[in-house]
């Protein structure tokens, strides 16, 4: 494992990134997450037109543990409102500020914004400068490898990120036109790793030890994202890095006491109504591949009752 990441005056307390991840990368999840010692959590993807719009479920959405190392993502198409949500951002206690050129969701790209800021590089470049002159904090970029096959400009466009002043750069190794088919591309991380002096983070199907192990020796990168990978794991993070050290320090985990955890988190957060419903995919996760797991997804799935959800944990774990 190559040196811990600087980023600006943050110096990271190791190399394995957590993914933001629409509807998984709450606080909730992200306190969850912190137990196992990540490098770093990332925020959901926010809009930066709902959050400068003070849209009351978007605000939530920066809501920060004060122990974190907070990178908070935002998307948009609109340099001066990319700007005034960076501020934001900022104000609310962000550590990072995140620009998403990643997500391929036609609802976001049709907008121009997210993996469709790839093929419009003049766009993305007034995004990035405006964000970077708004903000003390230190500014990152998430991307994928291009817009598609025959348009793989990540490269391209580390270059000229890491000229505007961006800190870091994470690529998820497929295309846009990808989405989430095929497998991530590590061999072409390395050709961005090679393009910039600034850190690259590889991400994509890490999975375990293994792909771990793996996607840094082909990509090089400096550092690990994972994202769909902590599902139902949160301690994911702590195996992988335990994996690169000599002094292993496996942490005993409780799984009935961590998931009744979670989901009280989440209940603090959301509210018994949606904190119920929100958390059917976290047990759903939790409880994959153990015996019986369909019968307990099927109850859950029916039940509404916060304290109901909570029996039935405890009777399952
Ligand atoms: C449910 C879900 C939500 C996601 N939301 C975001 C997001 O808000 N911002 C972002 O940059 N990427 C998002 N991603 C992409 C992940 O951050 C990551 O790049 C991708 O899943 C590949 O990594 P993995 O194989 O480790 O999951 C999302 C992925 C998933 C599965």
């Amino acid at each position: 494992m190559k040196k811990s990441i600087e980023i600006g005056n943050l110096v990271l307390k190791n190399n394995i990134l957590m993914a933001p991840m629409s509807g998984v990368s709450d606080l909730p999840f992200r306190m969850i997450v912190n137990k196992f010692s990540p490098g770093l959590v990332f925020s959901e993807m926010i809009a930066s037109r709902a959050l400068i719009e003070q849209n009351k479920k978007t605000i939530r959405m920066l809501k920060k543990n004060t122990k974190e190392i907070l990178a908070i993502q935002i998307a948009g198409c609109d340099p001066q409102i990319m700007a005034n949500a960076a501020m934001i951002c900022e104000n609310e206690g962000a550590d990072i500020l995140d620009i998403n050129m990643g997500c391929p969701v036609k609802k976001v790209t049709n907008g121009y914004a997210g993996s469709a800021l790839m093929k419009n590089e003049d766009l993305a470049i007034r995004i990035l400068e405006s964000v970077k002159k708004s903000i003390k904090i230190p500014l990152t970029l998430k991307m994928r490898t291009g817009w598609d096959e025959n348009s793989r400009n990540a490269p391209k466009l580390a270059r000229i990120a890491e000229k505007i002043g961006v800190s870091l750069i994470t690529i998820h190794g497929r295309t846009r036109c990808q989405m989430y088919r095929g497998s991530s591309d590590w061999n072409f991380i390395k050709r961005v790793k090679n393009s910039v002096n600034i850190p690259v983070i590889a991400n994509g199907d890490v999975k375990n030890v293994e792909d771990a192990q793996n996607i840094l020796k082909i990509s090089k990168a400096d550092g690990i994202m994972i994202g769909r990978g902590s599902y139902g794991k949160p301690w994911i993070f702590n195996q992988i890095l335990d994996s690169f050290e000599d002094n292993k320090k496996q942490i005993k985990i409780n799984l009935k006491e961590l998931i009744l955890e979670h989901f009280n988190l989440n209940i603090e957060h959301y509210g018994n109504e949606i904190g119920v419903k929100n958390f059917r995919k976290h047990l759903g996760w939790y409880s994959k591949k153990l015996n019986n797991s369909n019968m307990f997804r099927a109850k859950v799935n029916s039940v509404e009752d916060k304290d109901e959800i909570e029996k039935c944990i405890k009777t399952f774990f």
